[in-house]
């Protein structure tokens, strides 16, 4: 068992988690307080190595309070979601615990706890997702108290698109029949591995707004969108089928179209919700405009936007149009040159443009539009870090010194 023995002053443990990205959108919920969804939704994990969130969380008989650290700033540990987190992981702790005398002398649950969470991507960046960060969070507990088994279900009363998190490559959110929510949970449709081709461009972009949160922003729209109703009810579940028909079969084309059109359709009810509420601005429509010219000038569905409730696009493609597409936006939005790295993550190569794509599909430039571009893919869920080294505590609870 990973259950740490009561003897010990001080238990810790790191986890790393994953972003996603819905290709079939989560929006609205049925059940407010336990984040129970009106239609399924579908999301792509990205992989860590570009974004994720790092939590440590520790218990010790020695705290005298539960206390939070985001990015090295102390946070409120009262916030509602978080409290329901930690209380679903210690009643499956104590479950678990009722059920086999394995454990001599587990953690004690009623031990306060120190918890510090960082992304190795800038929160400025507008990337900072609740998702990776709920899931970071009951990924490091469930360890902490030695839980197994089935998380996404508490990942959930986090945050709805949370429970996706807590899988890699392609994964489902069903939205469940029952009234407790035991039966909404996320289930993987295919690994990472599945679609080694696939890959992410996240388009980071300048100027941000403040936004309509996701969580009143939804309640709005189950409250007064009638596009919003037709969607759950009637098209959502058609979508799903066809967009896992299209990811198994690794079909671009499919996958791209309906992705985009799940996006627009999502945006559709924003502005059906009344008040209507707007994620998508001049430069979304700009960046929807520029991928559709693309895919017209090559004939097929070779790019693929997503926008969630946010300004940031998020472009699927496959490796061998990175390299175009990248060049594609360089042109259309040239970065400042303040010495900024445009292109970030994963290696991008060069591609010179022919003469009639750039005359077709660059239009209008817009200087210093998108700040950089994340080229990344697919990948895993929570990982268990086991090099102590990498804890963001220290050995007396408190947040070490970083950069
Ligand atoms: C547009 O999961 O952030 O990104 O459940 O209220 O925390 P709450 O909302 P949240 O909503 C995500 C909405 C979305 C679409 C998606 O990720 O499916």
């Amino acid at each position: 068992s990973s259950a740490m023995a009561a003897e010990r002053a001080l238990a810790m443990v790191t986890c790393t988690a994953p972003v996603n990205i819905a290709v079939i959108k989560y929006w609205g919920k049925r059940d407010n307080d336990l984040i129970l969804p009106i239609n399924s939704s579908l999301s792509v994990t990205l992989h860590q190595d570009q974004l994720k969130t790092t939590t440590t969380a520790a218990a010790s008989r020695d705290f005298t309070e539960d206390r939070l650290w985001l990015n090295g700033e102390e946070a409120d540990v009262g916030h509602p979601r978080l409290q329901a987190c930690l209380r679903e992981v210690r009643r499956l702790a104590r479950k678990r615990r009722g059920g086999s005398a394995e454990d001599a002398a587990p953690l004690s649950l009623s031990y306060k706890i120190h918890v510090a969470t960082e992304n190795n991507f800038p929160t400025a960046a507008g990337l900072a997702s609740s998702a990776a960060g709920y899931a970071c969070l009951v990924s490091a507990l469930a360890r902490l108290y030695g839980v197994e088994g089935e998380l996404s279900e508490v990942a959930r009363r986090g945050s709805g698109s949370a429970c996706r998190s807590m899988l890699g490559g392609f994964v489902e959110w069903q939205q469940g029949e029952r009234p407790d929510g035991r039966d909404s949970l996320a289930h993987q449709v295919a690994p990472e591995t599945h679609w080694p081709e696939l890959r992410v461009l996240v388009l980071v972009v300048s100027g941000e707004k403040k936004q309509v949160a996701s969580t009143a922003g939804m309640q709005t729209s189950v409250d007064t969108s009638p596009l919003l109703k037709h969607r759950a009810e009637v098209v959502v579940p058609e979508r799903l089928a066809l967009m896992m028909r299209h990811i198994c079969e690794r079909d671009f084309e499919g996958f791209g179209q309906l992705t985009m059109q799940d996006s627009n359709q999502f945006h559709a009810t924003c502005l059906d919700t009344f008040p209507p509420i707007f994620y998508l601005n001049d430069l979304s429509r700009h960046i929807i405009a520029l991928a559709h010219r693309f895919n017209a000038h090559h004939g097929r569905t070779k790019v693929a936007y997503t926008f969630d409730a946010g300004p940031n696009a998020v472009i699927f493609t496959l490796a061998d149009t990175v390299a175009e597409f990248v060049e594609v936006v360089r042109r259309s939005f040239p970065p400042a040159t303040n010495g900024d790295q445009f292109v970030r993550g994963l290696p991008v190569g060069s591609a010179s443009l022919p003469e009639e794509l750039l005359a077709a599909v660059v239009t209008e430039p817009v200087p210093g539009a998108v700040r950089y571009i994340l080229h990344t893919k697919p990948g895993p869920g929570p990982q268990l870090v086991d090099d102590p080294s990498q804890h963001l505590l220290g050995a007396d609870g408190l947040p070490r010194r970083h950069a």
